[in-house]
């Protein structure tokens, strides 16, 4: 038996943040922007719009795709790193939104997020006796960016995107679709390459934190940089060998959307041409848990994923956590 995707949604907000107007709030241009990071513009959410919000919407999108109702749900699992807010979990939030009676719970690995719960919702579908699970990616990043902070405002944006997971049959045939293999990781001793410090139990958000402007984002970029590429690498070739593949039987690579000098870099260095890697950092920067799911939904609406067709799929974050999963599209 395996988890395949039986459908997808996404939300982003309406309003656009080019690099022309960035340009007019912090020290940097258009040309630094887009030469170091090949993002051209990025969604901002409205104050009306929240990590919930975003992620119903994206995860009703995705139950009407996949033809079920909300009451098909078995679990519903949240991927953030900007909760609605510090209790209850984002799951709440959206599981009342969308008219869920199930189980939900959030789940914290940065922008490797999105793996993580892609990988727990196939494992309860598999071997916990779940029909379906509808896994979403939200982030309303712009909330917890410096915005004076020219080198992080500039990489972030805003957006959700849904998944629903849904079960094989138990005797899949071995070329069917769905979760091949994975592999996950984290390396803690990197925490603090990107961190918020304060508002949590280790540092209490108070006047001195907020003086200190600690509850932002903040990043060694670098330093990330520098890792991003060999993790990516090492992370989707372990994936690959344990589906018993190597990176020519790829059809399409899907990244996490961090920057498109790491994503240039890894596809090259895993053998894997530019026209079978799917980038659209250009238009909404980094979305952190969203990412991920937001590049599979806009290639299987263009037509790009075809059933059969072997995805890769790798991300790195916070943490710094690493995540990639080999799967065969297609719906159960
Ligand atoms: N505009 C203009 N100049 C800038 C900007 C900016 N926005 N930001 C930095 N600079 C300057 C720097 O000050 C530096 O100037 P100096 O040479 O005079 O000191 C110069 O540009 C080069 O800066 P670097 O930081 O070395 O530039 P780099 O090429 O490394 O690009 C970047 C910076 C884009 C942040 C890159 O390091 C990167 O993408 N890192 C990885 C980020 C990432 O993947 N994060 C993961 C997030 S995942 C999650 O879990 C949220």
């Amino acid at each position: 038996m395996r988890a395949c995707v039986a459908g997808w949604g996404t939300a982003v907000p309406d309003l656009r943040l080019t690099n022309a107007e960035l340009e007019d709030r912090v020290k940097t241009t258009d040309a630094w922007i887009v030469e170091r990071t090949g993002i051209r513009e990025r969604r901002i959410a409205r104050p009306d719009e929240t990590t919930a919000s975003l992620a119903t919407e994206a995860g009703a999108a995705a139950i009407k795709q996949a033809g079920l109702s909300p009451l098909d749900v078995d679990l519903l699992i949240v991927a953030t790193a900007t909760p609605e807010q510090p209790i209850p979990h984002t799951g709440a939030f959206v599981g009342d939104g969308l008219g869920l009676h199930c189980g939900s719970f959030d789940l914290g690995a940065g922008c490797a997020g999105f793996v993580y719960e892609l990988v727990t919702g196939a494992a309860l579908l598999t071997g916990g006796g779940l029909e379906h699970v509808l896994v979403i990616g939200a982030e309303v990043l712009s909330r917890i960016i410096d915005p004076t902070d020219r080198t992080t405002a500039v990489l972030f944006g805003d957006g959700a995107a849904a998944l629903v997971l849904e079960a094989s049959s138990e005797h899949a045939p071995d070329d069917g679709p769905g979760l091949l293999a994975f592999d996950l990781g984290c390396d803690g001793s990197l925490a603090r390459l990107l961190e918020i410090p304060a508002g949590g139990s280790r540092l209490p958000t108070s006047v001195e934190t907020l003086d200190q402007r600690l509850q932002y984002l903040k990043m060694q970029g670098p330093e990330v940089f520098r890792r991003a590429v060999r993790t990516v690498v090492d992370s989707a070739n372990t994936a690959l060998g344990r589906a018993g593949m190597a990176s020519s039987d790829v059809d399409w690579f899907i990244p996490h959307q961090a920057n498109a000098r790491i994503i240039d870099a890894a596809a090259h260095r895993l053998g894997i041409p530019a026209e079978r890697t799917i980038v659209n950092i250009d238009r909404y920067g980094n979305t952190s848990a969203a990412s991920i799911p937001l590049a599979i939904s806009e290639a299987a609406d263009a037509g790009d994923l075809q059933a059969g067709d072997v995805v890769l799929l790798s991300g790195f974050g916070a943490g710094m956590t690493w995540g990639s999963a080999v799967l065969r599209w297609g719906r159960a």
